[in-house]
This record gives structure tokens, C-alpha cells and sequence, in this order.
């Protein structure tokens, strides 16, 4: 399983980037909007901190309604650094999103369908041509659903039908998401700077580290 970092926050970024695990960034209009700078200004920053990942997810706004105006709108975001692959379109889970995934897959454009939470959605998505399909796990969990289950029973089913879009586990909120959706089949998980440094750690670790450093002495 590969890890993205989900924030729009360049010291983050700068922080995971520098640890050489990262391979993408996700972004969102909340974590955009945290940031109070310019959308498009921020995305091409990213993009330059972050050269060689694979990918780096633009989700279009809430005021793009038709799948015209969410292809309008990935147009100028694909504008922003040209020639850059890396830049991902996010789009929403309804028939407007799948529609502006298909057309984009078609030019050849890299897609994320976010905001999944069923199986069903997530098999829409794949064969619209999602590049990637983002269920939310946390958000589940929040109502008392399982998220974790759904990233394996969508893993079970792009196994069986051999689909090829990539899982990414999104909502990741505490460091037993990350083991679980790894074990589920999960492609990626996007989780923030805060469960990377959490999943670096361990009591017995920093003990360890202690005690090696007073026996040397
Ligand atoms: C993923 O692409 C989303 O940006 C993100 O994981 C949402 O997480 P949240 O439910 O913690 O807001």
C-alpha cells in the first residue's frame, strides 16, 4: 500500500515529502479552504514540492454543478503547471461526476472519484475510468458503519471483475485505519502529517533509542 498525505498544507507536505514515502497528495475544497490562499496557487506549489509523485488531486469546486462546468473547470486545473501528469482531477460521486470522469479518462486525464461509500459507487467509478476511487472510511465509522469493510469488499470486487482503478482509502483518521485498510486490499491510503508521524512511533522504540544512548555513555 502506497501513502498519500491529505492536506492542502505545504509544511506538511514538505514534512512527509522529505521522508521519501510519499507517491501523493490529495486535496479537498475544506482542506483548500483552511489554508486561505488561492486555490490554483496552492495546487502548483504542491506540485513543484512534490516532482516526482505519481499523483496530486485537484478536486474541482463546489460551484462546478454540470459535468460541462466540472470539465471546465479540470481543464484550467490541468492548465496549471503544463505538461504535469501528476495533476489529478477530484470529482464528486454522482452522474454529473461520472460523466466529467469519463470524458476526462477519455483525453487521458487522471481522475479521482471521492465521496464513496458503497460498493456500487465505487464500481460506477471504475468503469467511468477513474484513475483512483476514494471510500471514505472515517466518515462511515462516524455514523457506525464499518469503513473498513467497505475498502475490502470494494477490493474483493475490483480483484473479481479485474478492474483496474486504484483504492484510495480515504478518511483515515487514526493509525489501526492504516494497518486495516492495508490488510483489506487498500492500493493507497491519504492520510494526514499527524497519523504519519503517529504510525512512525512506538513506546518500546523511544525506550529503546534511550537506552541504547545511556549505555554508550
Ligand atoms: C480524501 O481525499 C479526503 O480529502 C479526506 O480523506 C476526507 O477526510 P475527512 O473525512 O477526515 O474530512
Amino acid at each position: 500500500m502506497k501513502f498519500f498525505i491529505d492536506t492542502a498544507n505545504l509544511e506538511d507536505i514538505q514534512k512527509a515529502y522529505k521522508i521519501g514515502v510519499l507517491s501523493g497528495v490529495t486535496t479537498n475544497p475544506s482542506l483548500v479552504a483552511k489554508e486561505n490562499i488561492k486555490f490554483e496557487d496552492r495546487i502548483a506549489e504542491i506540485c513543484r514540492e512534490v516532482p516526482d509523485v505519481e499523483s496530486v488531486s485537484a478536486e474541482v469546486t463546489p460551484n462546478a454543478i454540470t459535468a460541462e462546468e466540472m470539465i471546465t473547470e479540470a481543464e484550467e486545473l490541468i492548465n496549471i503547471n503544463e505538461g504535469d501528469d501528476k495533476i489529478t482531477i477530484k470529482l464528486p460521486m454522482n452522474l454529473e461526476g461520472l460523466e466529467a470522469c469519463r470524458y476526462l479518462s477519455g483525453k487521458g486525464v487522471k481522475t479521482n472519484v471521492t465521496l464513496i461509500f458503497t460498493v456500487n459507487q465505487a464500481l460506477l467509478a471504475a468503469r467511468a475510468g477513474a484513475t483512483y476511487v476514494s471510500p471514505f472510511l472515517g466518515r462511515l465509522d462516524d455514523i457506525s458503519e464499518d469503513g473498513v469493510l467497505l475498502v475490502s469488499k470494494i477490493a474483493e470486487l475490483f480483484r473479481l471483475q479485474k478492474l483496474d482503478s486504484q483504492i484510495i482509502a480515504a478518511s483515515v483518521r487514526h493509525p489501526d485505519h492504516v494497518t486495516r485498510v492495508a490488510l483489506a486490499g487498500a492500493d493507497i491510503a491519504t492520510i494526514p502529517f499527524q497519523v504519519i508521524e503517529q504510525i512512525s512511533k512506538h513506546p518500546l522504540t523511544d525506550q529503546g533509542i534511550a537506552k541504547f544512548a545511556a549505555d554508550w555513555k
